[in-house]
């Protein structure tokens, strides 16, 4: 799978975005070592802090689902209808993601237009993971 396909596989997730409250759509798409993908969107609550970030969706549908091993996640965000240029992951996300993902692991984030890569490495540097628990 492309890195522009996965990005797609975003695009479409984030159709499904519940966010009546920011008006800030977000789509995630995460793909596993198996070569399976799992989307996620962000999906809000009245009470604000229960929401949800769309990567933390497919990362829990992910490994709810059997996969704990991931090469990449497309994430694309934005207000209304526009995806914005860039849509980076919120530091709440990057720890989830650290939990489950290998220094190499590629973040993959713009638009479709201009896809911008990342390794895990560069958006989490110094992480506190797993292995400072052994
Ligand atoms: N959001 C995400 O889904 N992912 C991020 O990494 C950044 C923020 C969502 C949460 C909330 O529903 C909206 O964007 C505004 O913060």
């Amino acid at each position: 799978m492309t890195d522009l396909e996965l990005m797609l596989c975003a695009v479409e997730a984030r159709k499904m975005s519940y966010a009546p409250y920011s008006n800030f759509h977000v789509g995630a798409a995460l793909l596993g070592k198996s070569g399976k993908v799992y989307t996620g969107c962000n999906v809000e609550n009245a009470a604000y802090t229960p929401t949800n970030c769309a990567e933390r969706t497919a990362v829990f549908k992910a490994v709810s689902e059997g996969e704990r091993a991931f090469e990449k996640i497309a994430i694309v965000g934005g207000m209304g209808e526009t995806i914005a240029d860039f849509c980076a992951p919120c530091g709440v996300c990057r720890q989830v993601l650290a939990e489950f993902c290998d220094k190499d692991f590629k973040l993959i984030l713009g638009n479709p237009d201009n896809l911008k890569t990342y390794t895990f490495e560069e958006v989490l540097p110094l992480s506190f993971g797993k292995s400072d628990l052994e």
